[in-house]
């Protein structure tokens, strides 16, 4: 097989790594590999204790979703797993399509069964026979490496009609998106594994009530799965003591990539570890659904960059130096949610075209009138648009008004 895709992986062989431990030190295709390396002890312990003790756990452990939302997992897992209705479904939500993620991309090219065992878990707390890994398409590396994971834990009995012989079946399908941002919403995944247009349903009723196929459908993402296995391997508390975060940095440093810090670490250090040169004009978090910091002192926590007025989301940090041209970014983002709207509702819709025309005015000349625009259109998108998408996309740029004075 093809090499550890390492250079995306700044901290490769460190010590101390929970979620990347495996990143470029193992081969990422052998199995034998992956069980020398602690691989398949957090299944073990799962079935000493059970699906509602491994809920437990999860629960005692902190753990909330690292796709950007930070719902807490237990909670989730807790409220499937209570549904009377059968059969349940996971979904692994691998479609990382956030303008500036890649996290996701270095777990599953670089520990792909870390994945598979860590889906195997959730599925046995929540009873789920079946699970659909939902990856994005333009994924091959992950593709290819999870495909050969899944077939090789099956033919090992991981996978498959009990598991370690002890009668627990599940197995897992992967799904390849076909390139559209929105096909991550974790409804319109329902919806594009069952065959239709990847739109979003309106929620409530939440996927852990009435999901894939209208069954109970726990939807977590990559990292999020991935964390399941440290919380089992060392208890909730130890865990919980020093809990791990993925952080995708891109932009104005000296080594972009992926790293993995522990919660409660500001900003700064981040940046120290990536290299920069001097203080950034600012810092995008979140990605083109997140906000502008120029703040280095917040501490990388959901709290502390909700505190701020930005958000965590699924762990974006892109750097803009002196030499960016901030009014292009924006125009770039928001052609980026107009393009990526589904239509189907029309705040987002029209919200979206107009929010992007507006730029392109203000880009020119900047007036009052268009700016009072953006805000009325910006506001409307939040309060009444179905979904995410419509309901981020006016983040950015009004944090580029307000904090940057982008158009002063
Ligand atoms: P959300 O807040 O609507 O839901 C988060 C999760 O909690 C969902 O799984 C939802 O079903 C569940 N949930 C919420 N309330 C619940 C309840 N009362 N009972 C049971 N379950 C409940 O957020 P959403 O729309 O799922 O995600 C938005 C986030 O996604 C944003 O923060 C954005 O940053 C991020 N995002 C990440 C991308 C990526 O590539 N990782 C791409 C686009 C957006
Ligand atoms: Fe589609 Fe936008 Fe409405 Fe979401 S908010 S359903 S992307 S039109």
């Amino acid at each position: 097989g093809d090499a550890p895709a390492v250079a995306a992986v700044p901290q490769a062989g460190q010590d101390g790594l929970v979620l990347l431990r495996r990143a470029g030190r193992v081969d990422p295709g052998s199995l034998d590999d992956y069980r020398a390396t602690g691989g398949y002890l957090a299944l073990r312990r799962a079935f000493e204790l059970g699906p509602a003790g491994v809920i437990r756990e999860v629960l005692d452990s902190g753990l909330v979703g690292r796709g950007g939302a930070a719902f807490p997992t237990g909670r989730k897992w807790d409220a499937t797993a209570r549904q009377p209705d059968h059969p349940h479904y996971l979904v692994c939500n691998a479609d990382e399509s956030e303008p500036g993620t890649f996290k996701d991309r270095v777990l599953m090219e670089n520990d792909p069964y870390a994945l598979v065992e860590a889906m195997t878990v959730a599925a046995y707390a929540t009873g789920c026979p079946k699970g659909y890994l939902y990856l994005r398409g333009e994924y091959p590396r992950a593709a290819a490496r999870l495909r050969h994971a899944i077939a090789t834990a099956r033919a090992r009995g991981l996978l498959g009609t009990d598991i370690l012989g002890k009668g627990f079946s599940f197995d897992i399908e992967l799904r390849l998106g076909a390139g559209a941002y929105l096909c991550g919403e974790e409804t319109a995944i329902f919806n594009s594994i069952e065959g239709y247009r990847g739109e979003p349903r309106s929620k409530p009723p939440f996927p852990v009530e009435k999901g894939l196929f209208g069954k109970p459908t726990v939807v977590n993402n990559v990292e999020t799965l991935v964390n399941v296995l440290p919380i089992l391997e060392r208890g909730a508390p130890v865990y919980a003591e020093a809990e791990p975060k993925l952080f995708c940095v891109s932009g104005a440093v000296e080594r972009p990539g992926v790293y993995e810090l522990t919660f409660g670490a500001t900003l700064r250090e981040l940046l120290e570890l990536a290299g920069t040169t001097g203080t950034p004009r600012a810092v995008l978090l979140g990605g083109a659904a997140g906000a502008f910091v120029t703040d280095l002192d917040i501490p990388l926590t959901f709290e502390g960059t909700r505190n701020a007025g930005a958000t965590l989301g699924s762990g974006v940090v892109l750097v803009l130096d002196d030499t960016v041209d901030l009014k292009r970014l924006i125009l770039r983002i928001a052609a980026f949610f107009r393009d990526e709207s589904c239509g189907q509702c029309v705040p987002c819709r029209v919200g979206t075209v107009r929010q992007e025309e507006a730029l392109h005015r203000l880009s020119r000349r900047v007036s009052h009138e268009d700016l009072l625009l953006l805000r009325e259109v910006g506001r409307t998108m939040r309060d009444a648009s179905i979904c995410g998408l419509g309901q981020t996309a006016w983040n950015a740029v009004e944090s580029a008004i307000d904090r940057l004075g982008v158009y002063e």
